[in-house]
């Protein structure tokens, strides 16, 4: 089939790259010519494991290529999958232009019937606006639009694996029509009728994914209703932390027994620095705007967005206490990223924390293995290091803010050496307190006592 992509962000890249990858003839735009000149390129704009090899194999196979050109992009495809940002507004509301001003392109372009499909995250009943939107756009040319949701469910460093092995496709569709489209598109998918390019020899097996079949509504109450409730499990996490730091509990073996319990689950209760990224947050405030516009009261997203913004103050507080006096001093911090395996700083729990820590006068050296050229954008007064023994060396605390795997096997007794004070203090929970204590550092995380 013919799909075309209009956003070339991290939805937009993988949906693009992953649909040539189980065999559809794909073009995709951007309205950013410097990402598309790298696309074109053949490099890629973002780091995410597995999309280089998948982007590679597609454009091989003819399946995939990108345009400059809104007009070619939705006049090449029989679905058009709108994969724009919806960033917040300053009173945290979804700003939806970008998907208005793409209502008009595609029906001032459109010469043939297309099937508009809103991928990008967007409060419920935007699927109405946009059909609106084009039935007003499209008046002239009497073009026929059917409009359809496709919520993602991509998590950053795990977009691949989650696109192309998901537990659920949820459609939101208003004729048997565009449910008959969207089910032939995600066929392979569904069937499981590609090679994989994530898992080799072979894909393990799991339960085939559900195609659920919903309103245009429901399908976007599921998105943001699914986000918001994973922040919730979170910040629930960070508060039962809280309380067992000051009762000599153990937040880990807490989470780990509550998560056995299949009504709850294991996902999503890790404590720590609190959540981060540009889906989260955003999507929180979005749903708590959307339910304040609904006439409901729906206090415990505030709450638990209230929880998530004071993790950082909580942090600063402990690294203060440890440290007695932060001004002057030097703080090495790992991690950069909102979360391991992606290069992304967007709302990071690390970037929020380094920049409290500098305006309270401490010099800050930090080190990712991925996200420092966009952390420098953010952050452009801060020491970069080539290594995490860099960031080591003579800091007289030494912060874990993003749980990347290097960070558990680093040869501790050698950063141990290396710092002025062997004062550890993890944001993530990521090392084992005994271990640390028996090689001779001071370490304090958060909900162990
Ligand atoms: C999220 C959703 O999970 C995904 O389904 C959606 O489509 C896009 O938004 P993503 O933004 O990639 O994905 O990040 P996610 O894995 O959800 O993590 C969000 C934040 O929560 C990160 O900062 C992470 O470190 C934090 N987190 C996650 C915790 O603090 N504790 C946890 O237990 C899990």
């Amino acid at each position: 089939m013919k799909i075309s992509v209009i956003g070339a962000g991290y939805v937009g890249l993988v949906t693009g790259c992953c649909f040539a990858e189980v065999g559809h003839e794909v073009i995709c735009t951007d309205n950013d010519p410097a990402k598309l000149k790298v696309l074109e390129s053949g490099r890629l704009p973002i780091y995410e494991p597995g999309l280089d090899r998948v982007i590679e194999k597609a454009r091989q196979k003819k399946l995939l290529r990108f345009s400059g050109s809104a007009a070619e992009t939705i006049k090449g495809g029989d679905a058009i999958f709108i994969c724009v940002g919806t960033p917040p507004l300053p009173d945290g509301d979804a700003d939806l232009s970008a998907i208005d001003n793409v209502a008009r392109q595609i029906a001032t372009e459109a010469q043939s019937p297309k099937l508009v499909v809103e991928k990008s995250t967007v409060p419920a009943r935007t699927g109405q606006e946009l059909k609106r939107a084009l039935a007003v756009y499209s008046r002239k040319s009497g073009v026929k639009l059917s409009v359809a949701s496709n919520p993602e469910f991509l998590r950053e460093g795990t977009a691949v694996e989650d696109f192309l092995h998901p537990d659920r496709i949820v459609v939101g569709v208003e004729d048997e029509s565009s449910e008959k489209q969207l089910r032939e598109i995600y066929k392979p998918v569904l069937e499981r009728k590609f090679n994989c390019p994530v898992h080799s020899p072979a894909c393990p097996d799991g339960p085939e994914p559900k195609f659920l079949v919903t309103t245009i509504n429901s399908a976007e109450l599921i998105k943001h209703a699914s986000n918001s409730f994973l922040a919730m499990k979170i910040s629930y996490a960070n508060m039962v932390a809280d309380l067992a730091e000051k009762l000599g509990a153990d937040i880990e073996e807490v989470m780990r027994a509550m998560g056995m319990d299949p009504r709850i689950g294991s996902s999503f209760l890790k404590a720590g620095l609190g959540f981060g990224g540009f889906c989260l947050p955003k999507d929180v405030q979005a749903f708590i705007h959307l339910a304040e516009r609904s006439g409901v009261d729906f206090n415990m997203l505030r709450e638990a967005e209230r929880v998530n913004v004071h993790r950082i103050d909580r942090f600063v507080d402990k690294i203060r206490e440890a440290l007695w006096v932060v001004r002057g001093k030097q703080i090495g911090v790992l991690g950069l990223a909102f979360k391991a395996n992606t290069d992304d700083t967007r709302f990071a729990p690390a970037i929020a924390l380094i920049q409290r820590l500098l305006e309270q006068g401490a010099k800050v050296k930090a080190y990712d293995p991925e996200a420092m050229e966009r952390a420098k954008e953010l952050l452009p007064n801060i020491e970069y290091c080539k290594s995490p023994y860099e960031v080591a060396e003579d800091s007289e605390a030494l912060v874990i803010a993003t749980e990347w795997d290097e960070f558990k096997n680093l040869d501790w007794d050698r950063v141990q050496k290396a710092m002025l004070r062997p004062l550890i203090l993890d944001g993530r929970n990521l090392l084992s307190p005994k271990d640390m204590k028996t090689r001779g550092f001071e370490y304090r995380c958060l909900g162990r006592a």
